[in-house]
């Protein structure tokens, strides 16, 4: 049996981009090259079906769907018009449509200009303030079609509003909560980072003000057993433990503003393993740890000598700082393209809802104030590691330790931006 609405036609004009998303091959856009849909029915009349959509769109409550006139005057109106905008069609049709627009945008012609950019356009989107009768203002998504006759000639244009303030609120709301959060997040940074930069600073003043009060009383005692330039050298240690937090945080000053210039150089990753190594060996051992290094072959590469520095310094530190009185085993080695760079220690470990956000900024996963820091390093690390195009993870149980692996394409900055290039992260 024919489907009722099957056989005869009758043409709505759609626009371009409603053609579009129907396709060419749709069973209701038959003859869409001239901008007009040409709909299959049977026996009803034409009118029938005109009323159908008239019905349709009168009765629509979720949006205002109007039409104006060339001019921009109110030539229909319809329920969903009446719920959001509050006239009713007897008070506003033959109105111009700039009375929903607030008084600082009319000033510039705002109306004008989206029905001028509507003919340009075909088509014009705006999220916006707009007015209600009762001068009250909702939050609006509106939509202006041009419509063109088949000559081309405008005929007016179709205008369907939605009221999105429920929505903008709660995406103020969410907003809001997230600043409540960042400035959270602030001040409990400051208390992080003041607190560590005090924390060199302390003994450093102690250590000042005893050597000046022995420089005033008798400065020989200070010249016996080498005393001044041992008290000196635990000086500089101090002094350069806070140059250091200082350049980690403008470390993160120039990630957040996308400045961290990479030199790319020809240098031997083992043979930069093995100096770290060697500079904090008695840190380490000082500590208890043993440092078991297995980097013996050279393993060339194109990467920034400092910034790879930095990384394994950060990673290596942690594990004396996280596996005090265990042994850590550092190790590099080619894999294909790769090389493959791990720090292994067998310290306390990290709880796995913590492991995959250890590498943000300021996120910490001990709360015991034992062990200090404020939570940069692996974020630092991180970002220089994918500034070489390469990757960091982690393999961690508590209490057994965990396993830091960096793989880093060995020609990485070669080939995308040759060796003398200044890539930025
Ligand atoms: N080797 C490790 N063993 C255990 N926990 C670690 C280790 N390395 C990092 N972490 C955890 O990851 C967090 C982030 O590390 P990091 O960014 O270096 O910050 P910081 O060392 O300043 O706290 C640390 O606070 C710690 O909880
Ligand atoms: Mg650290």
């Amino acid at each position: 049996m024919r489907h009722p609405l099957a056989c005869r036609h009758w043409r709505v004009l759609l626009s371009g981009r409603t053609r579009r998303e129907l396709g060419d091959n749709h069973p209701l856009s038959l003859n869409s090259s001239d901008g007009v849909i040409t709909y299959s029915r049977g026996e009803r009349s034409n009118r029938d079906t005109a009323d159908q959509l008239r019905l349709l769109i009168a009765s629509v409550t979720d949006y205002a769907i109007l039409t104006l006139d060339v001019r921009g005057h109110i030539a229909s109106w319809n329920l969903g018009a009446e719920r959001i905008k509050g006239y009713r069609a007897s008070e506003i049709l033959g109105q111009h449509f700039s009375r929903f627009y607030p008084p600082e945008d009319v000033a510039w012609g705002k109306p004008d200009w989206e029905l001028e950019s509507a003919i340009r356009l075909g088509r014009f989107e705006d999220e916006g303030w707009r007015l209600r009768k009762d001068g009250t203002r909702f939050w609006a998504n509106v939509v202006i079609t041009a419509l063109f006759d088949e000559s081309g000639e405008l005929r007016g244009f179709g205008k369907v509003t939605r009221d999105f303030t429920q929505r903008k609120h709660a995406e103020e709301t969410r907003e809001l909560e997230r600043l409540r959060e960042a400035l959270h997040a602030r001040d409990e940074f400051l208390s992080v980072a003041s607190h560590e930069l005090k924390t060199p600073l302390t003994p450093l003043q102690l250590k000042l003000s005893s050597l000046r009060r022995a420089a005033e009383k008798n400065p020989e005692s200070l010249l016996a057993d080498g005393k001044l330039s041992r008290e000196l050298a635990a000086a500089s240690g101090q002094v350069r433990k806070l140059a250091d937090l200082i350049d980690d945080l403008l470390d993160v000053s120039r990630i957040n503003v996308g400045r961290l210039p990479l030199q790319p150089e020809r240098m031997d990753l083992a043979a930069l393993l093995r100096d770290v190594a060697l500079r904090y060996g008695p840190q380490a051992a000082s500590l208890g740890c043993h440092l078991d290094v297995s980097a013996s072959h050279a393993i060339e590469g194109t990467w920034d000598r400092r910034r790879m520095e930095q990384a394994v310094t950060n990673l290596l530190t942690n594990a004396i700082k996280y596996g005090a009185g265990k042994p850590i085993h550092l190790s590099v080695k080619v894999s294909e393209t790769l090389a493959v760079l791990t720090v292994r220690d067998e310290g306390i470990g990290i709880a796995p809802v913590h492991q995959h956000r250890i590498f943000e900024r300021f996120v910490r996963a001990v709360s015991d104030p034992h062990y200090g820091g404020m939570g940069l390093g692996l974020f630092i690390t991180h970002q220089i590691v994918e500034a070489h195009h390469g990757t960091i993870t982690v393999e961690s149980e508590l209490g057994k330790g965990s396993v830091f692996t960096l793989r880093i394409p060995r020609e990485g900055l070669v080939a995308t931006c040759g060796p003398t290039a200044v890539p930025r992260v």
